[in-house]
């Protein structure tokens, strides 16, 4: 094939795939919310690291600084609803992930969140009898799970087994008393199968613990529905909370008279401002409190939840699906083959809302991509991420994406 008849038939292809996107846009029920949020002319693919900010929520900030802190001062923590904000806002990601109301809380980061989830799952698995002294700990964990499950096992008394997620059902045994697994895999986007894997941990006396960093706010999850145990997860990313924002922790109602907390908190007591010595644990979730919340940060995340009013996480995941597609299928047909290749299963029962493709020269291509105004992020080595947010990304932006990737690679030689 010469020069100008490829390029022609890349010039078609390209003009089909444009025609398609303005079609899926204008037929895209979620598409009026891209206006809700502050964004540029460019494409940004990295809400699966930092959400964008909703429009509204400045204002809103500038609120709890000037008047609920400037004027009201102390007297915010009652009329302002500073003190029960942690339980208050779980309330409100709780639909979001198939919770009921009074299982979640919302304070610290998701790291600590596993520290306490871990020790918690380690110590309600006690209950149920001697002998259980092994955690098992998804092997390609996000590394911050990894460490501190490490820490809560040498602290308790437990081995860690690392265990790749596909293989957990055969590593379950007698021994085990907790396992730590990521619904959606921060590196391949793969999605696991939290009703089956639950299953399995329960059928062998096992508590589960999941991480939802990225599933939250991009497909649903149902924690109740499945009977998860214990859950944490961050609300920077799928959730817009902000850079830093607090973390959540789910205590099924089932396990929460029995939760002990490895970090009992006095704003997890009973009676806190009793400042008696002894410690009484609260009820419900405000049992997986520990000091005093980050407030200008939590009603940062307060506000931003706005944005999901109205909101179905099924069309949400139904467009994930749809975004991650076309954008598999314009790679495809742009980018000169052999170039990248997705490590993001096709199957959409085991695909979460990213799409990663490796590629060797992974570092320069992301700085051009960046560069033209393309944002998705790297995973070192040699692993580009793109994150599909579907409540502000758009076929037209999947389109252009792939096309500026493949005028890159055009322009990096392969090494
Ligand atoms: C799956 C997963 N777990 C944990 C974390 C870290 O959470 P934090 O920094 O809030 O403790 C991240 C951060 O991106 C993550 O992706």
């Amino acid at each position: 094939m010469s020069e100008t008849s490829r390029d022609t038939s890349r010039d078609t292809s390209r003009e089909t795939f444009r025609e398609r996107a303005a079609k899926l846009d204008a037929a895209d029920p979620l598409a009026p919310q891209r206006e809700l949020f502050a964004l540029d002319d460019g494409v940004y693919l990295d809400g699966n690291s930092l959400g964008a900010l909703p429009l509204h929520v400045p204002a809103r900030v500038q609120d709890v600084l000037t008047r609920q802190w400037g004027e009201l001062r102390i007297r915010s923590w009652g009329e302002s609803g500073w003190w029960t904000a942690p339980e208050r806002i779980g309330d409100r990601i709780a639909p979001l992930v198939g919770a009921a109301a009074g299982q979640i809380v919302v304070g610290d980061s998701t790291s600590v969140n596993v520290f306490k989830a871990v020790v918690a799952a380690t110590r309600l698995a006690s209950l149920a009898g001697e002998g259980r002294d092994e955690i098992l700990v998804d092997a390609t964990t996000f590394p911050t799970d990894g460490y501190i499950a490490a820490s809560a096992a040498r602290l308790t008394g437990h081995r860690i087994v690392p265990v790749d997620p596909a293989d957990v059902t055969g590593a379950l045994g007698p021994r085990t008393a907790a396992v730590l697994l990521n619904q959606v895999d921060f590196r391949t986007g793969r999605l696991h199968d939290l009703p089956a894997l639950t299953a399995a941990v329960h059928a062998a006396g096992a508590i589960a613990v999941w991480d939802l960093c990225h599933s939250a706010g991009a497909l649903p999850v149902g924690l109740d529905e499945h009977g998860v145990d214990l859950a944490v997860g961050c609300t920077y990313k799928y959730l817009n909370g902000g850079p830093g924002s607090p973390a959540y922790l789910y205590v099924a109602e089932r396990h929460q008279a029995a939760f002990d907390s490895p970090l009992p908190g006095w704003n997890s007591h009973a009676d806190p401002f009793g400042m008696t010595p002894d410690y009484a644990p609260a009820d419900g979730s405000v049992r997986g409190r520990v000091g005093t919340p980050d407030i200008v940060s939590m009603l940062t995340l307060e506000a931003a939840l706005d944005v999901w009013d109205g909101v179905s996480v099924d069309a949400v995941r139904a467009k994930s699906l749809a975004l991650t597609d076309f954008f598999l299928e314009c790679v495809e047909a742009y980018v000169p083959q052999g170039r990248v290749v997705s490590v993001t299963p096709v199957a959409h029962a085991e695909r979460g809302s990213q799409v990663a493709l490796r590629c060797a020269e992974a570092e320069p291509v992301m700085r051009r991509l960046i560069e033209r105004g393309v944002v998705g992020d790297l995973r070192r080595p040699d692993v580009l991420r793109f994150g599909f947010t579907p409540l502000y990304v758009g076929f037209a932006d999947a389109e252009r994406a792939a096309r500026v990737l493949a005028e890159v690679l055009d322009e990096v030689p392969a090494g």
